[in-house]
């Protein structure tokens, strides 16, 4: 059975509840069971966090021993030089993904620490985007 991660970054925790006509009004969680429900053959962790250093640290955990991390850095994607060399310096490869579509929002979310050494990039799809990179794998 293959192993994925979904890692989680800032405010991520909110969805459902945070800006609902950008991110939708599904809480994460009710969307994992979801997805879970529906992908019964392959593992899906997941792991939220608001602190730069506990997302880099779940990086390194998971790095060489899982078939994929699905990240959504959220806000660190715009800003973390730090997240973006955990994803150069793991194995497992890892899909960026965004709920909204990044590119037609404001100039600083243009810009991605992770981009460069992701294996793709899947943006704008509202919750369906982490669906679509479970499919990937
Ligand atoms: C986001 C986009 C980021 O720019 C923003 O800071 C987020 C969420 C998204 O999923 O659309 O928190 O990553």
């Amino acid at each position: 059975m293959k192993k994925l991660i979904i890692i989680n970054g800032p405010n991520l925790n909110l969805l459902g509840k945070r800006e609902p006509n950008i991110y939708g009004s599904l809480s994460f969680t009710e969307f994992l069971e979801e997805i879970k429900g529906k992908y019964q053959n392959v593992q899906i962790d997941y792991f939220q966090s608001n602190i730069e250093g506990e997302i880099i640290d779940k990086l390194h955990e998971v790095g060489f021993s899982y078939d994929g991390v699905i990240l959504n850095a959220a806000a660190y994607t715009h800003t973390s030089v730090g997240i973006g060399d955990a994803v150069k310096a793991i194995e497992t490869p890892v899909v960026e993904v965004h709920i909204s579509n990044t590119f037609n929002r404001e100039e600083f979310r243009h810009q991605s620490f992770i981009s460069p050494n992701a294996r793709g990039v899947i943006l704008g799809f509202g919750l369906q985007s982490y669906e679509l990179a479970i499919q990937s794998f």
